[in-house]
């Protein structure tokens, strides 16, 4: 499976991905956003989790671009305030210097960041924030560890990026990107999910997406496994992670 077609595997459980996958815990998006930005894009913006998060904080006009239609079709019909436009990271469809803040949420990995990173400087008012973040269940928990084991979220091209919960973590942004010097956080929460939810949780993430269903299943079966035996609770108390980084644009 090459890396263009992991990108854009997320389509096939548009429903499940929205329903299971975390929103960024609400601390990460006051850390990200100090300021009352009033336009605020969220690139790659997926089923809306995180333009969902920005209304509800009371961000007045939310932009959300996204390239995949089925995405796009979940955004739209569950984040009726925001803006939904299909675009690319590489792409943007929005004027010169029109937002005054980008969050990419689990998407900056999936950008070419030398196209990317001049698209979002250029849609980006002068002093306004690039916000990278990654929300994913905590590993440093034994037990999620062990899922994203069978989830085979520990090789190079992770998705959500383990380095992230490590404090300090850094972004390098290509040689002479208009920004200043990037700060980093992580925040953490716990939240109860459904034993089967935890296992299916999984199942939206592009190494699992992208297997034959039979391999899917064999996923599932041993993350409730995994589930049933580490933790026998159900509902489950799920530890959970955002971790953000930040750079003001020159
Ligand atoms: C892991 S999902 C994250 C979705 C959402 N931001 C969230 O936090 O739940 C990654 C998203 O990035 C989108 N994507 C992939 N390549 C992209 C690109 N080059 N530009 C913009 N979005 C892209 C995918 O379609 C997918 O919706």
């Amino acid at each position: 499976m090459t890396r263009p077609e992991r990108a854009r595997s997320f389509g096939a459980a548009a429903d499940d991905y929205d329903r299971l996958r975390p929103a960024p815990v609400p601390a990460a998006l006051r850390w990200l956003l100090p300021a009352a930005e009033v336009t605020v894009l969220d690139l790659g913006a997926g089923t809306g989790l995180v333009s969902r998060a920005l209304a509800a904080r009371g961000v007045a006009d939310v932009v959300a671009v996204e390239p995949d239609e089925a995405m796009r079709a979940v955004l739209a019909a569950r984040s009726p305030g925001a803006r939904v436009l299909a675009g690319t990271a590489e792409d943007i469809p929005l004027p010169d210097g029109s937002v005054d803040a980008v969050l990419a949420s689990s998407a900056w990995h999936w950008f070419d960041p030398d196209r990317a990173t001049p698209e979002i400087a250029r849609v980006l008012r002068p002093g306004g924030a690039l916000g990278l973040l990654w929300s994913f269940a905590d590993p440093t928990t034994d037990w999620v560890a062990e899922l994203r084991h069978i989830q085979r979220a520990d090789d190079a091209d992770d998705e959500d990026s383990t380095s992230g919960v490590r404090a300090g973590f850094t972004i390098e942004l290509p040689a002479g990107a208009p920004f200043g010097p990037g700060a980093s956080e992580v925040f953490r929460r716990r939240t109860w999910m459904a034993a089967d939810d935890v296992a299916a949780m999984l199942g939206t993430y592009s190494t699992v997406l992208t297997l034959t269903p039979e391999e899917r299943a064999e996923v599932h079966r041993r993350a409730r496994e995994v589930v049933a035996r580490r933790v026998g609770t159900d509902p489950v108390r799920v530890p959970f992670a955002t971790a953000v980084w930040r750079a003001f644009r020159d």
